[in-house]
């Protein structure tokens, strides 16, 4: 049955039905470092008051409760369309009658302890009008000092009703009457740009509508700082990333009172979502945490906690790997990739990837023109297949991986002959087609089971794959599903996802060791979304180490380095004319999971030479690199010359630093590093490794130094050559 606006009550915010009894108290959420709170008036509102640094006395938060708090709706959780906040809301809800206002009131909340360190609070909410529900659930995490949230909705209408609007989480902070908004933007080859301004009144939104590759252009991450610009290591910092590798929308509000609100979700543009009777929605998290000292710290809490709870196998270092995609792009053969592999084993490397262009035969993956889709090996290139690749890579003592883009299709290739409704695209307008491609419909179940069957099949018929590059290098434009109902086909960017998220769930499922790299044209898909089901990500095409110390510097402030594939590429290349030295480029590829992307039979003899000692002190150095704790020291945008960094193990007992002379400028520099997170009372032996001439760059080298005198006076380095760098090597004396 129809509602109609009639069956409406007509003093929307009055309570349909009263509380049976008065439900008014706090709802507070603790780490040992930061308070969540919530309070919930008599009427059942529920407001989210604080967050920030821990409260031990959240409370007295009720002494300042006004009486006409309500009619501001400052606080509103979650602010909803039809509410009393007039500003952006988190949540709208058209019911089947046409009503567009929503009116929550809390029902229960249940505090429930998952395990040791996860203590997790869900609030239920009900429309005073509707059977519509809303679950907040917010999980804390005791020793990382992180929150994770989502809601949940559930219709029990009997009827349809439309979301509009889908946060996952919001906040309201009112620390400070000013505000600084890091977040990070860029393009193909120039992602994770850091960009930091003040937040004006009204509405500043960083969003993506590409449906895929979403991380390109910005990134659904970002930091606000209280009062001035961010520091690394003072200043309260709040840093949040959203989970989802789709359209995202992180949405940030000042009132004019000063009130800060943040609400963070899906996407809602050209979304809405119906939701039948009986149906949940459920949002993908919104992680955050706050800091008292510093973005640095911001930083730190995320990789622990995404090594831990988010990318798979988050405390395995990684191998060093060797892609072939620079070193031969389409063109190779047999004898050519043999060469390669066995140059690449030569170097130490442990894992070789076989890139793009090994498939398609009716249309041969030569180009980008022709073969996505064909997932057969190209018997012309291949003739012995992939497993004799894989005997000589393991004869050579290294792992075997390979390249696939299974989401995506040529129009020249035998699965568009066979399936022309399985890409998506307007059926009334022509193609367009983003590197001569186009999207599959993972709307469509039997197009989720076919890119699973792809890469399945891939994996079981050669078991001994180890590692996947899953990539995707388009966006969508020109929309349409053919397995969506014309009345949904605003669900096409939810469902793409969820049954993106459902291939890659099955894959983790059945080959549990075969290690998955994210990567959009580089940079596209980085984001915690991804995580649970890839054990790193391709930042950026971009090989040029200058161009890289920029965008490793923005992926730092959320994402591992363990997580970080950096590769050396060769001078000059497609993407650069400049001849930056091979030892700059292995100390800027070091700082991240070492690999190499070049023909090694260019490189003269000293250069090989040099590789092979960085790749063998690399794999000496690399678990500090991937599970050590990042300190950045001088950041590229800020200083005149230089930009350093380091990670230093949690039980400080070893520390690798990175500097890198980024301008030249015809003298001399002596830059002082004082390092961070040592142990003042240890004594570290300081070794500078990855030298490219014997007297080095340190002074210090091989002396042994308290962690005090480090961290106070600091290392001296002589840095006096374009493009020099400096590695050194920090290990505790005491053990
Ligand atoms: C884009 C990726 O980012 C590159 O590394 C490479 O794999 C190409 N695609 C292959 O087509």
């Amino acid at each position: 049955m129809n509602r109609t606006m009639s069956a409406v009550p007509s003093t929307p915010r009055k309570s349909a039905k009263k509380p049976a009894e008065d439900p008014s108290g706090m709802i507070c959420m603790d780490t040992p470092n930061s308070s969540l709170v919530f309070l919930v008036d008599k009427d059942g509102f529920l407001y989210h008051r604080y967050f920030g640094k821990m409260l031990d006395t959240p409370a007295r938060i009720r002494d300042f409760v006004f009486e006409d708090e309500r009619r501001y709706a400052t606080f509103e959780m979650p602010s909803v369309f039809g509410g009393y906040y007039g500003g952006d809301p988190a949540v709208a809800v058209t019911h089947a009658d046409g009503n567009m206002s929503s009116d929550f009131r809390y029902v229960r909340h249940e505090r429930v302890r998952v395990d040791d360190n996860i203590i997790e609070t869900r609030i239920r909410l009900k429309d005073s009008a509707y059977d519509f529900h809303i679950t907040i659930c917010c999980r804390a995490y005791q020793a990382e000092d992180m929150f994770a949230c989502r809601m949940l909705f559930e219709n029990g209408e009997g009827v349809p009703v439309v979301l509009t609007r889908f946060a996952s989480f919001e906040l309201n902070l009112t620390q400070s009457p000013t505000w600084w908004l890091s977040h990070f933007y860029g393009d193909w080859s120039t992602e994770m740009k850091l960009e930091e301004e003040r937040l004006g009144h009204g509405l500043r939104i960083i969003d993506s509508k590409k449906g895929v590759r979403t991380s390109q252009h910005s990134n659904a991450s970002f930091m606000l700082s209280m009062g001035g610009p961010a520091a690394e290591e003072t200043g309260e910092v709040v840093g949040g990333v959203l989970a989802w590798s789709g359209n995202y929308r992180l949405c940030f509000e000042l009132d004019g009172r000063n009130i800060l609100h943040v609400n963070a979700g899906i996407n809602p543009f050209a979304s809405a979502y119906h939701l039948d009777s009986g149906e949940q929605f459920e949002t993908p998290e919104f992680i955050f945490t706050h800091s008292a000292n510093g973005k640095g710290a911001v930083s730190r809490r995320f990789h622990a906690w995404a090594r831990r709870y988010a990318l798979r196998d988050g405390d395995t270092p990684r191998p060093v790997v060797f892609n072939s995609w620079e070193g031969a792009y389409f063109d190779f053969d047999e004898k050519k990739l043999l060469r390669m592999m066995a140059d690449a084993a030569a170097l130490g490397v442990e894992l070789f990837v076989l890139d793009d262009g090994w498939f398609g035969n009716k249309h041969p993956r030569n180009s980008t023109g022709a073969g996505l889709g064909d997932w057969q090996v190209n018997v012309r290139k291949l003739p012995k297949g992939l497993d004799h690749l894989i005997d000589r890579a393991e004869a050579m003592g290294m792992r075997f991986g390979i390249w696939v883009e299974p989401e995506m299709v040529n129009p020249q290739s035998e699965l568009a002959e066979t399936h022309p409704d399985w890409m998506l695209g307007s059926p009334a307008h022509e193609r367009i087609l983003v590197r001569n491609q186009l999207l599959l419909d993972l709307c469509n179940p039997a197009v989720q089971q076919f890119v699973f069957e792809a890469v399945d099949s891939l994996l079981t018929k050669h078991p001994r794959i180890s590692y996947v590059k899953w990539d995707c290098n388009r966006h969508m434009a020109s929309f349409g599903s053919a397995w969506l109902a014309a009345d949904k086909q605003s669900h096409l960017w939810i469902a793409y996802t969820r049954g993106l998220y459902a291939v890659y769930e099955k894959l983790a499922k059945r080959h549990p060791n075969v290690i998955f790299q994210a990567c959009g044209s580089g940079g596209g898909r980085v984001d915690y979304g991804l995580m649970p089901y890839h054990h790193e990500f391709w930042p950026s095409d971009v090989t040029d180490a200058l161009e890289r110390v920029f965008v490793q510097w923005g992926t730092s402030h959320f994402y591992p380095a363990i997580g970080m594939a950096a590769h050396v590429s060769a001078v000059p290349n497609h993407q650069t004319g400049a001849v930056l030295p091979l030892k700059f480029r292995f100390d800027v590829a070091s700082s991240g999971r070492l690999g190499c992307e070049l023909q090694p039979k260019d490189l003269t003899e000293s250069e090989l030479e040099f590789a092979k000692r960085a790749i063998a002190n690399y794999k000496r150095m690399r678990d500090v690199v991937a599970t050590g704790d990042l300190y950045r020291l001088n950041s590229p945008y800020e200083t005149d010359n230089t930009s350093s960094l380091m990670y230093v193990l949690p039980d400080k007992n070893r520390a690798v630093v990175f500097l890198y002379l980024l301008r030249y400028r015809a003298r001399f520099d002596y830059p002082v590093l004082r390092l961070r997170g040592l142990d003042p009372d240890k004594k570290y032996r300081l070794r500078e490794v990855n030298k490219a001439s014997p007297c080095g760059c340190c002074a210090g080298d091989g002396k042994v130094f308290n962690g005090n005198f480090l961290m106070n006076h600091g290392v001296r380095v002589e840095v006096k050559r374009p493009y020099d760098s400096v590695v050194l090597e920090l290990a505790c004396e005491d053990v």
